[in-house]
C-alpha cells in the first residue's frame, strides 16, 4: 500500500514496514519526511491488529542525517523548529504502544543513527555503517546521540564515537550491545520480521507495558522503577488476558489472548 512519496508503508501480517524512500539524498530527513512519518506512525498506533513496526530506508541509506541543505541559511528560529520536528519523531517513535524495529540498510549516520537509537530494537545488514560525524560540520548531534547513545553503550563508548568520529560497522555495533542481530545484505528487514513475528506471539497487553518500562524505567531511580514495575504486572494480573494466560497454563492448554 503506497501512502507517500517519501514515505512507504507496506504490511506484513501484524507488522507494518515503513520505508523512509529518498536514495538519491541518502534517505536524508527533511520536512516532508518528518510529517510523512508522524502520520503514518499516529495510524499505525490506532491500528491495535498491528503489534510491531519495521523502520528502513530505500536504496544504500537507512538515512545519512538530517538534510544538511535544510540548515543552509536559515536563521536560528527555523533552525530550532527543524530540530523540534527531529525531536517530536523520536518521542513518537518512543511512545507508540508497538514496538519499533529498525532495519539499517546501510549509512546510518548523524540523525540516521539517532533515528535507529530511538527505536526499540536494531537490526543491521553486515555493511552498516553507524556514525555521528556532526563536529565535522561544526555542530553536535541533537537528535538524541549525545544522551541515547551514552545511556547505550556507557560513556567511554560514546565519547570514542562523539570525539573521534569513529564509526562503527555492524558487527562492533553488535558487540557494543546496540545492534541485536547482523544480516546479509539485503536481509536485513526479513530478520527484522523475524523479531517483529516473535512479538507478535506474545500476549498484546504485556509488549507494551514492558516497551514502557524499559524505556522509562532506565532513566528513573530504581525504586521508582521498581514500584512501576510492580503496578503494571499487578494491574496486568487483573486484564482478561492474565487471567487466561494463567488459566491456559494449568489446564495445559494453549492460551488464547484478545488483548483485553
Ligand atoms: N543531507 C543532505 N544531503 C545529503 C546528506 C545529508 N545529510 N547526505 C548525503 N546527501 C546527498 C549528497 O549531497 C548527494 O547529493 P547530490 O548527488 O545531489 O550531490 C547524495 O546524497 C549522495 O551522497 P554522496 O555524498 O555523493 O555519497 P557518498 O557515497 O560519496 O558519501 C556519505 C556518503 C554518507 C558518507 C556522505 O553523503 C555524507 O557524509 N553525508 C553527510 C552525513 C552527515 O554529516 N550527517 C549528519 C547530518 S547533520
Amino acid at each position: 500500500m503506497v501512502i507517500d512519496d517519501v514515505v512507504i508503508v507496506e504490511r506484513d501480517g501484524p507488522t507494518a514496514i515503513i520505508r523512509i524512500n529518498r536514495p538519491r539524498k541518502l534517505n536524508a530527513l527533511n520536512r516532508p519526511i518528518f510529517d510523512a512519518m508522524m502520520t503514518r506512525l499516529d495510524d499505525i498506533e490506532r491500528d491495535e491488529s498491528l503489534r510491531a513496526a519495521i523502520i528502513t530506508g530505500t536504496g544504500r541509506a537507512f538515512c545519512a542525517g538530517a538534510d544538511i541543505g535544510e540548515y543552509w541559511r536559515q536563521g536560528p528560529g527555523a533552525f530550532s523548529e527543524f530540530q523540534r520536528l527531529g525531536r517530536s519523531l523520536h518521542q513518537r517513535i518512543e511512545t507508540l504502544p508497538q514496538p519499533v524495529i529498525a532495519a539499517v540498510n546501510g549509512f546510518a549516520l548523524g540523525g540516521g543513527f539517532e533515528l535507529a537509537l530511538a527505536c526499540d530494537l536494531i537490526v543491521a545488514h553486515e555493511q552498516a555503517v553507524f556514525g555521528l560525524p556532526e563536529p565535522t560540520l561544526g555542530l553536535i548531534p541533537g537528535g538524541g546521540g549525545t544522551q541515547r547513545l551514552t545511556r547505550a553503550v556507557g560513556r567511554y563508548r560514546a565519547r570514542e564515537i562523539l570525539l573521534t568520529g569513529r564509526r562503527l560497522t555492524a558487527r562492533e555495533a553488535q558487540e557494543w550491545g546496540v545492534v541485536s542481530a547482523v544480516a546479509p545484505m539485503g536481509e536485513e528487514v526479513r530478520v527484522a520480521r523475524e523479531l517483529a513475528d516473535g512479538i507478535a506471539r506474545q500476549a498484546p497487553l504485556p509488549i507494551r507495558a514492558l516497551k514502557r518500562l524499559v524505556s522509562e524505567g532506565a532513566d528513573a531511580p530504581l525504586e521508582t522503577a521498581l514500584s512501576y514495575e510492580q503496578q503494571t504486572l499487578i494491574g496486568l494480573y487483573a486484564t482478561d488476558d492474565g487471567q487466561e494466560g494463567i488459566a491456559a497454563f494449568m489446564e495445559k492448554r494453549p492460551p488464547t489472548f484478545t488483548g483485553r
